[in-house]
């Protein structure tokens, strides 16, 4: 692994992840979680704080960079949640079908490589009716915008292991078969709106 994704990478996502209009948000949605959670591209583990120990029986953290996770590490320290960290893609879930109440992805759709595979894979490991919660940056809906971020992908690809700024997430959630019941949107400051246009909330996935 190179220096960069290994020190650097997981630095910047530390530093520049959790801005006081992000923590709000991680605050008001990974609350909601409960049951058994699988939180996927856990990171440097930005979320451990906001989970409710009394309403998370056992937290699976999936995150593939061993850097991410001794940072992760460290956060767990300071909660009293069960952890169990997962050092596996997010392509490749080791957990049974129907293994867990709640998955979590912040700022990790818009990153992982094979986000249908992903998406297939959360559904399959969630109970039926079970909750995905999701806080991702993506494509805006204004032209202008658009145009920026198309622009700008290929810097913030490099920059952030992978990042896209021009996924529709939600229309990529909803293919893979989950009904979202609630959705906020907008553009998050401090950033420039290129990289900042995000959707928060909770889908829910449609029994078969
Ligand atoms: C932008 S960071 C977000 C980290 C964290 N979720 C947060 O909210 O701060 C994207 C994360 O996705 C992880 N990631 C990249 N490829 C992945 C994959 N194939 N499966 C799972 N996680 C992946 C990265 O290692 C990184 O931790």
């Amino acid at each position: 692994m190179s220096f960069y994704k290994d020190r650097i990478y997981p630095y910047l996502v530390d530093v520049l992840g959790d801005p006081s209009p992000i923590r709000r948000i991680r605050q008001q949605i990974i609350s909601q979680a409960q049951g058994k959670v699988l939180e996927i591209g856990a990171g440097s583990g930005a979320n451990f704080i906001h989970y409710d120990p009394a309403k998370v029986s056992k937290l699976y953290a999936l995150e593939p960079n061993p850097g991410m996770v001794r940072l992760a590490e460290k956060q767990q320290r300071k909660t009293k949640l069960q952890v169990e960290f997962i050092d596996l893609p997010g392509e490749r879930i080791p957990l049974d079908d129907h293994a867990v109440d709640c998955v979590v992805s912040t700022f990790t759709l818009c990153t992982i490589p094979g986000i249908k595979d992903a998406l297939r894979g959360i559904a399959r490991v969630l109970k039926p009716g079970g909750e995905l919660i999701f806080f991702e940056l993506g494509l805006s809906p204004d032209p202008a915008v658009q145009r920026w971020q198309t622009r700008l992908e290929p810097v913030f690809h490099r920059m952030f292991q992978g990042l896209y700024l021009t996924r529709d997430i939600p229309a990529l959630i909803r293919e893979a078969g989950f009904q979202i019941e609630n959705m906020e949107a907008g553009y998050l400051a401090p950033f420039p709106k290129s990289s900042t246009y995000s959707w928060w909330g909770v889908a829910r996935k449609v029994p078969r």
